[in-house]
């Protein structure tokens, strides 16, 4: 079991301080539009590396008028057996970046990532599957990077070596021998990333169909390539087969200004598969319930992987649009994770099929008392 059994904040939004001590029961934070339930999670949410789920530069959250000018958090991470974490992190005074500390050393932010992982669900997600492809791969990769840590620092190096070879592609008269250099690099951190994401579906797509009689409805996930002859990520001449389709495309991709063929360009596409048809073409509800399972499947990828300790599930107005079954559902599901789980909604009513099994919390004004 993973769960946070303190959680403090100073400066971080719209709490000056904030203090919460908690058993290991899942969190139901419920108040008013407005009232500082989203400022939490986001908060929990730094404690993954990365820009925390509103997406934002470390400094953004910092309180309003604050006289620090740095936010800080500070929990205490229970997982089963093991002696509790003390987990610190927050803007850097100095830096203008993130300071991360386990157990009072200084650490680096990917550390966290061996400690505990998070998956979240947020409002903004709600038109994942008819929004635009770009986000959907985004969300996707964050998916991809709980279960293989090293996906983002891999995809950090196909883009910069992919940017590099659209300067030299831009500047004209490029020496073939630098190109082929960057797009030997693309190709390496591509297969990576193409594998990574491959093994991902597969788990995501094994946790789907083991429960054919959820209350949330099963999904068929492919990732498409948007490109021609694009290799399969389990060849074996994966590699060479993307080097040389980056060196076919330099003339094209010189004249487009940017890539046109890569891994960059997938698209994640999820068929509601009782009904065979795009989750894009689904109801608003029938969308947040598809993205729920989505969600609770993915928790439970993560927790069932080796070596990876279970993920605290953060879910951001889950029981909005969900009829009074599928609530029940929901929570069930939430109590039966390895992982706590912190659901936030304005209304206490909606998490009643909790009955004891959560600890209750109403946030006013960003003051949040037990209740
Ligand atoms: N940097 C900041 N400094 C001070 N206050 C902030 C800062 N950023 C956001 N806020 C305020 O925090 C308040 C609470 O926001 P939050 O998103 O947590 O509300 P919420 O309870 O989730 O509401 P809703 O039910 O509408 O989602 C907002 O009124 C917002 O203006
Ligand atoms: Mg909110």
């Amino acid at each position: 079991m993973s769960a946070l059994n303190r959680l403090q904040l100073t400066d971080f939004r719209s709490y000056a301080a904030l203090e919460m001590v908690l058993d290991d029961r899942p969190v139901v934070l419920f108040g008013a539009n407005g009232a500082g339930k989203t400022n939490i999670l986001e908060a929990i949410s730094f404690l993954a590396p990365g820009r925390g789920m509103r997406r934002v530069a470390m400094d953004v959250p910092v309180r309003h008028d604050c006289q620090s000018g740095v936010w800080a958090l500070h929990a205490v991470l229970s997982c089963g057996e093991d002696e509790p974490f003390a987990l610190g992190t927050g803007l850097d005074p100095q830096k203008r970046a993130r300071r991360v500390r386990i157990d009072g050393q200084n650490t680096k932010t990917g550390a966290l990532a061996d400690l505990l992982r998070l998956v979240w669900l947020t409002p903004a997600q709600d038109r994942l599957f008819a929004g635009p492809r770009g986000a959907r791969l985004r969300f996707f990769d964050r998916l991809v990077l709980s279960l293989h840590p090293l996906h983002g620092r891999v995809s950090t190096a196909y883009e910069r070596a992919m940017r590099d070879r659209q300067r030299l592609l831009d500047e004209g008269n490029a020496d073939p021998a630098w190109l082929d250099a960057c797009e030997q690099q693309m190709a390496e951190a591509g297969v990576k990333i193409m594998r990574a994401r491959a093994d991902t579906i597969t788990h995501l797509q094994d946790e789907i169909d083991a429960r054919e009689a959820s209350a949330f409805p099963q999904a068929d996930l492919t990732l498409e390539a948007l490109y021609d002859d694009a290799p399969k990520a389990d060849a074996p001449d994966c590699v060479d087969a993307l080097t040389s389709i980056f060196a076919a495309a330099r003339s094209r991709d010189a004249m487009a200004g940017r890539a046109l063929c890569g891994p960059h360009k997938a698209n994640l596409q999820v068929l509601w598969r009782a009904k065979t048809m795009p989750a894009a073409l689904s109801s608003t509800g029938e969308q947040k319930a598809l993205l729920i399972g989505l969600t609770l499947a993915h928790a439970r990828a993560v927790a069932a992987a080796k070596d990876t300790p279970a993920p605290l599930v953060l879910l951001d107005e889950a029981c909005a649009h969900l009829d009074k079954d599928r609530r029940a559902a929901l929570i069930d599901e939430v109590c039966a994770m390895q992982g706590q789980g912190w659901l936030t909604g304005t209304d206490r009513a909606l998490f009643d099929a909790f009955g004891d099994r959560a600890q209750f919390f109403e946030v006013r004004d960003s003051v949040v008392k037990c209740a």
